[in-house]
C-alpha cells in the first residue's frame, strides 16, 4: 500500500525535507581534504540534534553512525570513519532526518579539490539522472517511467545503474512503499500509477563500469562497485503534486 499523505503530514514533510537539506548546505564548508568522515558524522550529529531533530541512520538496524560518507568506489552505506579526505576523492554525504515523526532524505555528491575529469564527469551525470527522473513525476504515469529515463540516461553516457539499492517510499517510516527502481525493465506497465499526495525518494547510484556491487563482510553495510569503479549518488525526497512534482529537499544552489 502506498501512503497518500493529507496536507497537515505534508506540511510536515516539508519542514523534515528542508532541514535535510540545510544540513548538506551547513556540512559544505567542512567537506576539504584532510577531514576525517568521523568528524563530518560528529558535526552533522550535532547540527541535527541542535535543530530538535533525531538523524535516523543512528541504530537503524544497526547502523552505527548519524550519516552515511561514501568516498570513491563506495557506493552507498558508508560508514564514517578515521580516514582522511584527499585531493581528488569523491563523496557522497546522504542525509536522513527525522522531525516531529517526519523523515526527510537527501544526498549530494562533493569533490575534493582538482578531481579528474572522469571523476568529476560521473558526479555531474548522475545528477543528471535524478534530475530526469524527477522531471517524469506527475500524477497518472507509472512510476516505472522514472527508471527508464534515468537508465537511459546513463547509458548514453556509457554508465551503467546499480540494481541493488532502490529509493523508497517515505514518511512516519524511512523506507516504505513503493520500491523506486532507477533501471529499466519490463514491468513498467504493472508499476504503480502515480497520484497527488505520494511522497518518495529518488536516488540513483551510477557506476564508470559495470553495475555489480559488493557488500562489505567485515561490517556488513559499506557498499562497493565489484569491479572497484567510480560510483556517484545523488537523491532527493518528492512529492507528487497535482501538477508534477514538489522537491521537499531542495536546495537553494540549485536549478531544475
Ligand atoms: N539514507 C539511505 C537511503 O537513502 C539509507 C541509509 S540506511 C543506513 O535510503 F542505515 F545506512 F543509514
Ligand atoms: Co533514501
Ligand atoms: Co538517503
Amino acid at each position: 500500500m502506498i501512503i497518500i499523505n493529507s496536507e497537515q503530514a505534508i506540511e510536515k514533510m516539508r519542514i523534515a525535507g528542508s532541514l535535510a537539506a540545510d544540513v548538506l548546505n551547513m556540512i559544505t564548508a567542512y567537506v576539504k581534504k584532510g577531514i576525517s568522515t568521523e568528524k563530518l558524522d560528529e558535526i552533522c550529529h550535532k547540527y541535527i540534534i541542535s535543530k530538535g531533530a533525531i538523524p535516523a541512520p543512528l541504530n537503524y538496524h544497526g547502523f552505527p553512525k548519524s550519516i552515511c560518507t561514501s568516498v570513491n568506489n563506495v557506493v552507498c552505506h558508508g560508514i564514517p570513519n578515521k580516514k582522511t579526505l584527499k585531493n581528488g576523492d569523491i563523496i557522497n554525504i546522504d542525509i536522513t532526518v527525522i522531525k516531529d515523526g517526519y523523515h526527510g532524505d537527501t544526498s549530494k555528491m562533493f569533490i575534493i579539490g582538482n578531481a579528474s575529469i572522469k571523476a568529476k564527469r560521473i558526479c555531474q551525470v548522475t545528477q543528471e539522472c535524478l534530475y530526469i527522473g524527477i522531471k517524469k513525476v506527475k500524477p497518472g504515469i507509472h512510476l516505472g517511467e522514472i527508471g527508464k529515463a534515468i537508465e537511459q540516461h546513463a547509458k548514453k553516457n556509457n554508465y551503467s545503474v546499480v540494481r541493488d539499492y532502490c529509493g523508497h517510499g517515505i514518511g512516519l517510516d524511512f523506507h516504505a512503499e513503493p520500491q523506486v527502481i532507477h533501471y529499466n525493465n519490463n514491468l513498467i506497465e504493472k508499476s504503480p500509477i502515480l497520484e497527488p499526495g505520494m511522497i518518495f525518494t529518488i536516488e540513483p547510484m551510477v557506476n564508470i563500469g559495470s553495475y555489480k556491487v559488493n557488500t562489505s563482510k567485515i561490517d556488513n553495510w559499506t557498499v562497493t562497485t565489484k569491479d572497484r569503479s567510480l560510483s556517484a549518488q545523488w537523491e532527493h525526497t518528492i512529492l507528487v503534486t497535482e501538477k508534477g512534482f514538489e522537491i521537499l529537499t531542495i536546495r537553494d544552489e540549485e536549478t531544475i
